[in-house]
């Protein structure tokens, strides 16, 4: 698969300015040694770290053990605020999140999706240290949607679901039986993949048999099939995103009779690609 490397493909858009790279230090997802080597050499301009706790915007590509504990060790060693971004994760993978998952704590932490069930809202959570700069006269926070009526009362709602019944356990054993159905139809279409992340919103690679740790490596697999296999299921009335860097995102209203259509239109649209002889193997 090495032929589709390539190291220009890194930035995932256009129209960043030049000059950011002066104020931020970007590095490999997982990298347990670069980043020691980094903070270690540079904490005096760190001022915080920022990650995503497993790559939801990378086909869940999941974090290492002890990538996002030794960060979080870096950060309260070194005074460097660790931002955890939960907009994904936040209340969908565990109530409390990927901190809850992971077990790792950050100093702020940023939500939106989830918390409101779909209705406008964003959150933010953090130390008291750090939330109590948030007024007049120092760190401005405002903006439109800022105390939504809307949106706040479907995060109230959405909440006292959460706290209350076992949605989030539902969607995960849903998932789980959803993922297995895939794993089972790949390997009978000889279709090497690898399928991870929570099975709340979980991420599928195809023509490469291990899990990808970083966006590198999950660009260097075969992404033109999994597009191939999406649009046929877009045909057939199933609607994946035909990019496979975003996750497959289960909610409670998936039933386990979507997640058997999912199967047989899944199952059908890769036959039906591998059939058409216009496949793109490698
Ligand atoms: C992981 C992650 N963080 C942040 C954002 C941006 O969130 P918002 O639209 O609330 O600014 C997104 C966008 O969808 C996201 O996927």
């Amino acid at each position: 698969m090495g032929s589709r490397r390539s190291p220009i493909r890194i930035a995932s858009s256009s129209g960043i300015p030049y000059g950011i790279g002066e104020y931020v230090i970007t590095l490999p997802y997982n990298d347990i040694d670069q980043l020691c080597r980094t903070v270690k050499a540079r904490w005096g301009d760190i001022a915080a770290i920022m990650v995503e706790p497993l790559m939801g915007n990378n086909a869940s590509v999941m974090p290492a053990p002890g990538f996002l504990e030794v960060m979080r060790e870096l950060c309260t060693e070194y005074g460097i605020v660790l931002i955890i971004d939960e907009v994904k994760t936040g209340f969908r993978i565990a109530n409390g999140g990927a901190q809850e998952l992971f077990h790792v704590k950050a100093d702020l932490a940023t939500y939106a999706k989830s918390i409101a069930n779909g209705f406008p809202l964003a959150a933010l959570a953090g130390t008291h240290e750090i939330m109590s700069v948030i007024q007049p006269g120092r760190v401005a926070v405002g903006g439109t949607y800022c105390g939504n009526i809307a949106g706040t009362a479907a995060a109230d709602a959405t909440l006292e679901l959460l706290e209350t019944q076992p949605i989030l356990a539902t969607i995960a054993q849903r998932g789980q039986r959803l993922m297995a159905g895939l794993d089972k139809i790949l390997n009978e279409a000889n279709i090497p993949h690898a399928l991870m992340g929570p099975p709340q919103m979980f991420g599928m690679v195809l023509g490469i048999d291990h899990a990808p740790t970083n966006y590198r490596d999950a660009l260097d697999t075969n992404m033109k099939l999994y597009e191939q296999i999406a649009m046929a299921m877009i045909e057939r009335g199933a609607m994946p995103e035909p990019d496979n860097r975003e996750p497959w995102f289960l909610c409670y209203e998936h039933s386990d009779d979507d997640i058997d259509e999912t199967l047989n239109i899944f199952y059908a649209s890769v036959k039906a690609v591998i059939q058409s002889g216009q496949a793109q193997m490698n």
